[in-house]
């Protein structure tokens, strides 16, 4: 258990206002807030974190580290829903944190936050993203050029079919929400997953790309789109709104196409 921290006023003889945390640690609204701590081995912590307006999951987490315990090991940068950094598994589901209020998330005063599922725990909650990024070379998710720097640069028309094909597709920030949502990485660890697979699906379809027949391969092999079982786990929870399930169906269709024209 932890007490509520006060924030003083560095204006001489004046009071600030109130801050909505404040407000609200005053008039003794928390949650409780079970943490995990340790490793693969590990337990849940339990705090008591004073709750206030618009309050993000991550802003708990952040005020656990600076104000009861700072050990705690977990990982952001951007707080703003970009870089992807922040994922945890909040109430049983993969979520970015950054992003995630508080009072959309909170079950009877209760949160459970733990690192993202079908990774390695680093420590509490920061999990080991490496085997997830390992993947995305095994599916040659990586852009290869077809010019050299001395070229122009090659400009693609938005209106282009290849181009409105991945248009959500590239919003991808790479959070790993998806890959912990995913049956398949679970039962498999082989499977490269659907953050892997819906890159790959947008460089399919860039055609500055000179990687296609690798990247193919590399998609339609063991472990590659034909894995999924188009549950739509991944596209349920992608923060970003994609549907990697829809960019691996479109793998599976240019595989076949690739098969049958014997380009495979
Ligand atoms: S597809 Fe969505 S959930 Fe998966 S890594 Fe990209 S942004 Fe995150
Ligand atoms: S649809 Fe495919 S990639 Fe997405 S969660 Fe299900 S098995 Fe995984
Ligand atoms: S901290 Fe960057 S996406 Fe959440």
């Amino acid at each position: 258990m932890v007490g509520y921290v006060s924030r003083r006023s560095h204006v001489t003889g004046k009071e600030s206002m109130p801050s909505s945390e404040q407000r609200a640690a005053a008039a003794g609204q928390t949650a409780d807030v079970l943490i995990w701590r340790g490793r693969e081995e590990g337990r849940y912590q339990r705090f008591t974190v004073p709750l206030f307006e618009s309050q993000t999951v991550l802003d708990i987490v952040t005020w656990v580290q600076r104000n009861a315990d700072p050990t705690l090991a977990y990982r952001f940068a951007c707080r703003v829903g970009m870089c992807g950094s922040c994922a945890m598994t909040v109430n049983g589901r993969p979520r970015w944190t950054c992003r995630t209020h508080v009072a959309n998330v909170i079950e009877d005063g209760r949160l459970e936050i733990a690192p993202l599922a079908n990774m390695p725990v680093i420590r509490d909650l920061a999990a080991d993203m490496t085997r997830f990024f390992e993947k995305w070379q095994e599916a040659k998710a990586r852009f290869e050029p077809s010019r050299t720097r001395h070229d122009p640069v090659e400009a693609i028309s938005p209106a282009s079919a290849e181009r409105i094909t991945i248009e959500e597709a590239i919003e991808c920030i790479n959070c790993g929400v998806c890959y912990a949502a995913c049956d398949t990485v679970r039962w498999d660890g082989d499977y490269l997953g659907p953050a892997a697979l819906n890159r790959a699906w947008t460089l399919v379809n860039d055609v500055r790309d000179a990687g296609q027949t690798g990247r193919l391969a590399a998609v339609a092999g063991k472990g590659g789109c034909q894995s999924c079982h188009s549950h739509q786990s991944c596209a349920d929870l992608c923060p970003k709104a994609i549907s990697p399930t829809a960019s691996i169906a479109g793998l599976k269709r240019r595989a076949m196409l690739a098969y049958l024209k014997g380009e495979l």
